[in-house]
């Protein structure tokens, strides 16, 4: 511990809106609302908005920062539904979040989610990689298994490439409506592991300054404890992201 003040990096707060709102339209009042609030000075904020919406809120909001909620493995070719990182980029997103919890219970494979990390790299954006226990078993086994997720999501990932890749620590019974956080005690223990296992599979040089976010009933009231005690980059937020309101305390508490 040292009492010394280090310049801090900024913190990075990303909105995951998920299949909502309904129209663009709904969505120019989310980020409209949340900009009269000033909340954004020195933190870096993200929107991922459905892709179908992300060129009318870009051409609206042209500073701003985009990203779509999932990509294609794919870089082009016959997927019908799909959508690649190209694509995504050609429409204004600058990242995609890729491997999350609900995509993984889907079907996809730590090896889909690494492929889709490269193609993501691959189109020149950035990537923000979730990853996050089921549960939590008292003998710590999720801790490993947590790791070997990290490790999988990033196999055969170039460490100088890495150095766009964020990661997003979501366990997946504090994520969705009804559930509630994690506490900042239990945070600081993963965030340390995860800030571990990322020195270990990126290098120590790379791994110290990857962002590591937290997400998972992220709200007003959390976001500052959470921070505090959490050793948290930023947050990655569903729900309320969706309330500018709510999302703006959450951005503020990150100031
Ligand atoms: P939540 O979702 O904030 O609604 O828990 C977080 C996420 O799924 O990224």
């Amino acid at each position: 511990m040292t009492t010394k003040k280090t310049k801090q990096k900024p913190k990075l707060v990303v909105a995951n809106w998920k299949m909502a709102p309904e129209s663009a339209k709904d969505g120019i009042k989310i980020i409209a609302t949340f900009n009269k609030a000033k909340a954004a000075k020195g933190t870096y904020v993200g929107w991922c908005p459905p892709a179908v919406q992300l060129p009318v809120l870009k051409a609206k909001f042209r500073a701003a920062e985009f990203g779509v909620q999932d990509v294609s493995a794919e870089a082009a070719g016959a997927h019908t539904g799909q959508i690649s990182a190209a694509q995504a980029k050609a429409a204004g997103a600058g990242f995609s979040i890729v491997g999350h919890s609900e995509r993984r219970a889907a079907g996809e494979s730590d090896a889909l989610v690494a492929r889709k990390v490269k193609a993501v790299l691959a189109a020149g954006m950035q990537v923000l990689l979730c990853v996050g226990e089921r549960e939590r078993d008292a003998g710590g086994r999720y801790l490993r298994d947590l790791a070997g997720q990290i490790a999988a999501s990033l196999d055969g990932v170039d460490p100088k490439a890495a150095k766009m890749v964020a990661v997003a620590y979501e366990p997946v019974w504090a994520i969705g409506a009804g559930k509630s956080a994690i506490g900042p005690v239990e945070l600081l223990e993963t965030s340390r592991f995860v800030r571990k296992t990322l020195r270990e599979v990126l290098g120590a040089a790379v791994g110290d300054k990857t962002y590591i976010l937290y997400g998972g009933s992220v709200d007003a009231g959390n976001a500052a404890s959470l921070l505090a005690g959490g050793e948290v980059d930023g947050f990655l937020v569903g729900r309320a992201s969706l309330d500018p309101y709510a999302f703006a305390a959450i951005v503020k508490a990150c100031a």
